[in-house]
């Protein structure tokens, strides 16, 4: 693909890094999604929704697209609209990244805020009923629903196709849960192309799509906050265990990453990467573990990766950090070599 015409033609593959490798063989590789195109995963998926409602007649030439979005999906869809001519309109709140706000506005999608300024708190829930009542007062407009819209999963089924033609096979896919189209979506088309992985999904402590109590948490893009209702994306089914993981450890972990490889991983991948991290030694000699990483950490500059913001919400901690560190030291691919080498 020498030449591209649209932005969309830069969707999808995406490379692996090898991060962690134990002595009995088992890798951990990461599928960095922050290459496509608004640097994230969601773009996927975006494009998916729009072009299912196009075959189903439910978004007119000219028509209006309307997402509750915390930032990811609003920039894919922000791409996709402008490209084929929709109006787009993000209900959004404070707790978003900043700069994904930005950028959205950049492309020409419209904002609208349910919380007022300084209210930073995640409001999900009240994010998608404005989007379904704003959606349901105007004839042009098509509320896709990440949250319930089979084609969000339908998105990553490349991810899967791209992952087998990488490896062959995967024997543990390990990510974070938000809507669950990312996971769930690589994990069923790794299934249909006769790819039986061990299915493990990563959840903020206080999010409640794997049961347990409900909070507030800081990872963004991820989760599913106490009031909000976990939508069909999510298929149990195919979850073989929930885990969960506290904002300090999946910040420190993007922090240590970032400092130790000069790789720059967003919050929720931190999670993702931790929880796999201090696993890799229980999975099976030998296997290959795959964590997608929806998104880069230059989203995150003004919050994980700034000392001010973490301590002042008491998220900075040295002890998790140099846990990481240690992890990062033992299972460092390229010390693997040199044994191997010796
Ligand atoms: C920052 C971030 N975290 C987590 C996820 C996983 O979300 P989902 O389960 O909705 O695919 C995404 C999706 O791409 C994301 O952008």
């Amino acid at each position: 693909m020498a030449l591209v015409t649209r932005v969309t033609d830069l969707i999808g593959n995406t490379p692996l890094f090898e991060l962690a490798a134990t002595d009995t063989g088992t890798r951990l590789l990461l599928k960095l999604e922050q290459f496509n195109p608004t640097g994230a995963a969601k773009i996927r998926m975006a494009r998916e929704m729009v072009r299912d409602a196009e075959r189903r007649g439910l978004l007119k030439d000219g028509g209006h697209i309307i997402e509750s979005t915390s930032g990811n999906t609003g920039l894919g869809l922000a791409v996709v609209a402008a490209e084929r001519g929709y109006r787009f309109t993000a209900v959004v709140d404070h707790h978003a990244c900043k700069d994904k706000l930005r950028a959205m506005r950049a492309m020409g999608a419209e904002l609208v805020y349910v919380a007022d300024d300084g209210d930073d708190s995640l409001a999900t829930s009240a994010r998608e009923d404005l989007a379904e009542a704003m959606a349901a007062a105007r004839p042009d407009a098509y509320f896709t629903e990440q949250h319930n819209n089979d084609a969000n999963a339908l998105g990553y089924y490349a991810v899967a196709e791209e992952l087998l033609d990488d490896l062959g096979s995967v024997d543990i896919l390990l990510s974070a849960v938000g809507t669950g189209g990312s996971l769930f979506g690589t994990a069923r088309r790794l299934r249909e192309l006769g790819c039986a992985a061990r299915v493990i999904g990563v959840e903020p402590i206080g999010s409640i799509a794997f049961g347990g109590e409900g909070g507030p948490y800081w990872q963004s893009g991820t989760g599913t906050p106490p009031g909000a209702t976990v939508g069909t994306a999510v298929d149990y089914s195919l979850l073989d265990e929930g885990v969960k993981v506290s904002d300090v450890d999946a910040f420190a972990t993007a922090r240590a990453v970032a400092a130790k490889l000069g790789l720059l991983i967003g919050g929720s991948a931190g999670g993702s990467v931790h929880a796999a991290l201090t696993r890799l030694e229980q999975f099976p000699a030998g296997s290959t573990v795959v964590t997608i990483v929806c998104d880069g950490g230059e989203k995150y500059l003004d919050t994980v990766f700034d000392d001010d913001w973490m301590n002042e919400r008491d998220l900075l901690d040295e002890s998790s950090e140099s846990a990481v560190l240690e992890l990062l030291d033992r299972y460092s691919p390229a010390r693997r070599d040199l044994v191997g080498a010796r």
